[in-house]
């Protein structure tokens, strides 16, 4: 007897109708992990780049991973109800819950309406915080609960379920960015990178950020030195006046900072291979009175600034004062403020963390 597709389907009571049929199960948990874990690399991927066409392509796709969630949201909560039957044990879960919740609202806010501040904490910083607050909840919730991998969770049909997921996410990508721009939303007009415009020509209206390690200190320009080392020779010394009178180079420069917002200004200074000349191997090793570092390719020698002014006056203490890198092409955390020591060191540039450490 031959197949009766006439019969009505009946859906099995552990299934749910959203859609694309797929079952509340481990691939549901299994995807949430993906997009998890792409979500935050990607973000930070994304905080590395400065160029438009990079920061574009690993922007949307950080967009879609994170939107990704929210698609599942219809399939994980049958898993919730499930495993909030259980008597005890939630903690991890509804603490994850949440802060996944709010890095997820804060994101498309970012996005969507501009550089949002509440007392002092913008909604780039309630993003990241509570992703980097999700990992160790993530953690413990995969270990508390492990979900088996099977060879048929990479089947045709698990490829198709996640090529739908994956194309409802970029649809929701995409219409968030059709709302903002047809509403005319701050979100328009951010860069590439997330960031919004803040104080370009006018230093004064530019932010003081900083790493978040680091702190504003006081310097005396009276007694302040500037060290320049170079491989084989003595370490030289040079006063605040000293460095004034090379500095001889005006330029426009770009500075995208990962805490959300950009400038152009004007920097006035001493490029890096007037003080250090035109290393061929090695790294170039920039470091701050507060002990933090970058390390730059050799050939940046001839791009690198030192800068003493920004728009024709000194720079003030927030922005680096007396001396501060400017780094074209990089994003915000590589224009090291508060510049005590440049050197040229035989390690090459990659040899240090991604993001600073101290
Ligand atoms: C966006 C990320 C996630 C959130 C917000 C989240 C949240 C939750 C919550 C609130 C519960 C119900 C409470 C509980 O069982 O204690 C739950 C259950 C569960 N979660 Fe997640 N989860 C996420 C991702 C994951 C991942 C990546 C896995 C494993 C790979 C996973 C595995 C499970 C399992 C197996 C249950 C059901 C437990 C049961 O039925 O007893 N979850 N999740
Ligand atoms: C739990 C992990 C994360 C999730 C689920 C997530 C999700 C999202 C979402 C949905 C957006 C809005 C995209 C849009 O509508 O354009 C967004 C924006 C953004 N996220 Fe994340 N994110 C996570 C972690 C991170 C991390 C760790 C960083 C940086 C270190 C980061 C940096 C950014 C930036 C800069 C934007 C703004 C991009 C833009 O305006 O186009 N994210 N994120």
């Amino acid at each position: 007897m031959g197949a009766r597709p006439w019969l009505p389907y009946r859906r099995p009571a552990h299934t749910v109708k959203v859609g694309v049929s797929l079952r509340p199960s481990r691939r549901t948990n299994q995807a949430l992990l993906v997009l998890l874990a792409g979500a935050f690399v990607t973000g930070w991927v994304a905080f590395w780049f400065e160029r438009p066409l990079d920061s574009r392509v690993v922007s949307v796709l950080h967009g879609i991973l994170g939107l990704g969630i929210v698609v599942l949201i219809p399939w994980k909560t049958v898993i919730v109800r499930r495993g909030l039957r259980r008597r005890w044990g939630h903690g991890d879960a509804v603490a994850l819950a949440v802060v996944v919740a709010l890095s997820l609202v804060a994101g498309v806010l970012h996005a969507t309406l501009g550089p949002l501040e509440v007392a002092g904490i913008t909604a780039l910083q309630v993003h990241v915080g509570s992703a980097i607050a999700a990992v160790p909840l993530a953690l413990i919730h995969v270990v508390r609960r492990p979900q088996r991998v099977r060879a048929t969770d990479l089947s045709r049909r698990a490829v198709v379920r996640a090529i739908g997921v994956g194309g409802t996410a970029a649809l929701a990508y995409g219409a968030l960015e059709v709302v903002t721009s047809v509403a005319g939303l701050p979100g328009a007009r951010r860069r590439a990178t997330g960031s919004y415009e803040q104080g370009s020509g006018v230093p004064s209206a530019m932010p003081v950020t900083q790493w978040f390690t680091d702190g504003v200190p006081g310097i005396d320009v009276a007694t302040y030195e500037l060290l320049v080392s170079r491989p084989g020779e003595p370490t030289r010394r040079l006063s605040y006046g000293g460095l004034l009178a090379m500095t001889s180079i005006t330029e426009a420069a770009l500075l995208d900072c990962t805490g959300g917002w950009w400038a152009e200004q004007t920097w006035r200074g001493v490029r890096l291979h007037t003080l250090l000349g035109n290393p061929d191997h090695g790294s170039i090793v920039v470091r701050s009175v507060t002990g933090y570092t970058r390390r730059f390719p050799p050939e940046e020698a001839t791009s690198l600034l030192l800068a003493t002014h920004v728009g024709g006056d000194r720079l003030a203490p927030g922005h680096g004062a007396p001396v501060r890198l400017v780094a074209p092409g990089h994003r915000g955390f590589w224009w090291v403020k508060w510049v005590e020591e440049v050197s040229v060191e035989p390690q090459p540039s990659w040899w240090e963390p991604p993001f600073p450490l101290q």
